[in-house]
């Protein structure tokens, strides 16, 4: 048995679209922070057939069984058991398939000893779920071309940025990322442009990061999230993944940076507002964020490391 340990990662560049070729790659560079307190845990065993359990439930994940067929074909893998294990809501707009697909190769890569590197292994996470790339490193990571495998920006001890998560609905999503990205990339009368803007966007992130300069990643990180929620919004049919209190957080947050506070959104396919701070506001945020209504849950996450085996 192996078992392997990785987080989610919340984009501050935004990827919203994939190329139209085999591969699962997106149509835009991207960046990510990796989050330390969220976590998905996988064991892989040796078994007769192919078995997958999520959070204690046998489940039937297409994703996951064409991913395993995948590498099944490529490196003639015996069938696997595998038990996989979120300590956070699952398909809840908290990245949950990213630090999946990291867990799920990183495992496997160890059980059945394919000696794969750690560039490898993000382009096999990245065939299950494309933002899954980010989560096999840690720090702020990024996934560009040509190669479309993630790369580390820098690491988490470079900038001790802090994450405040507003749960606003626990259940699922009613429209997965994927069919979502899709449907903007047909039908909104942005995407283009959302095409053209997406490598400034991307320099100007990752500039604000080796600098460390909070206010001009928060314009940036906050632009990118909200084009991509226009894209969103603008897709026939249109589609919304906020709820009443998503919004009033971000009006929260606006507000708490015009107090002072270091501080500024994101949000992804999902309801949940992840605030990212600087460690000095982060107890002002998560309490302020707390006292909005309809905020069922608040997480707080220090940035983490990459997808690695925590036992053999
Ligand atoms: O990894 P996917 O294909 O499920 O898409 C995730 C897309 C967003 O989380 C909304 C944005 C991103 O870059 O992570």
């Amino acid at each position: 048995m192996t078992t392997a340990l990785a987080h989610p990662n919340i984009a501050l560049v935004k990827y919203w679209g994939k190329q139209d070729k085999a591969g699962n790659m997106p149509a835009t560079p991207n960046l990510s922070i990796t989050l330390s307190e969220l976590s998905t845990v996988t064991t892989i065993g040796d078994s007769d057939r192919f078995q997958f359990q999520l959070n204690g439930e046998p489940v039937d994940d297409p994703k996951v069984s064409a991913l395993i067929a995948a590498m099944t074909e490529n490196f003639n893998l015996p069938p696997l058991r595998i038990d996989s294990t979120n300590n956070f809501p699952t398909s809840a707009g908290l990245a949950s398939s990213a630090a999946g697909f990291a867990a799920l190769v990183t495992a496997v890569d160890a059980h059945c000893k394919l000696g794969m590197n750690p560039a490898l292994r993000s382009e096999w996470a990245r065939r299950g779920s494309a933002s899954a790339a980010r989560s096999i490193c840690g720090g702020f990571v990024a996934l560009v071309p040509p190669d479309w495998q993630a790369q580390s920006l820098a690491p988490a001890q470079h900038w001790p940025l802090e994450v405040v998560v507003a749960i606003t609905r626990q259940e699922a999503k009613d429209v997965s990322s994927t069919e979502g990205m899709e449907r903007s990339r047909i039908t909104s009368p942005f995407y283009n442009q959302w095409l053209r803007s997406a490598g400034d966007d991307y320099a100007e992130a990752s500039a604000a990061i080796t600098e460390r300069d909070f206010e001009k990643l928060a314009a940036i990180a906050e632009l990118s999230c909200l084009k991509m929620h226009s894209l969103m919004l603008t897709s026939r049919p249109t589609l919304s993944y906020w709820t009443p209190a998503s919004v009033a957080c971000m009006d929260r947050v606006r507000e708490l940076r015009s107090q002072g506070e270091a501080v500024f959104f994101t949000v992804d396919a999902g309801p949940q507002i992840k605030a990212v701070c600087l460690p000095e506001s982060r107890a002002a945020v998560a309490k302020a964020l707390a006292d909005v209504p309809g905020v069922l849950e608040i997480l707080c996450s220090p940035l983490g490391e990459g997808a690695r085996i925590i036992n053999d």
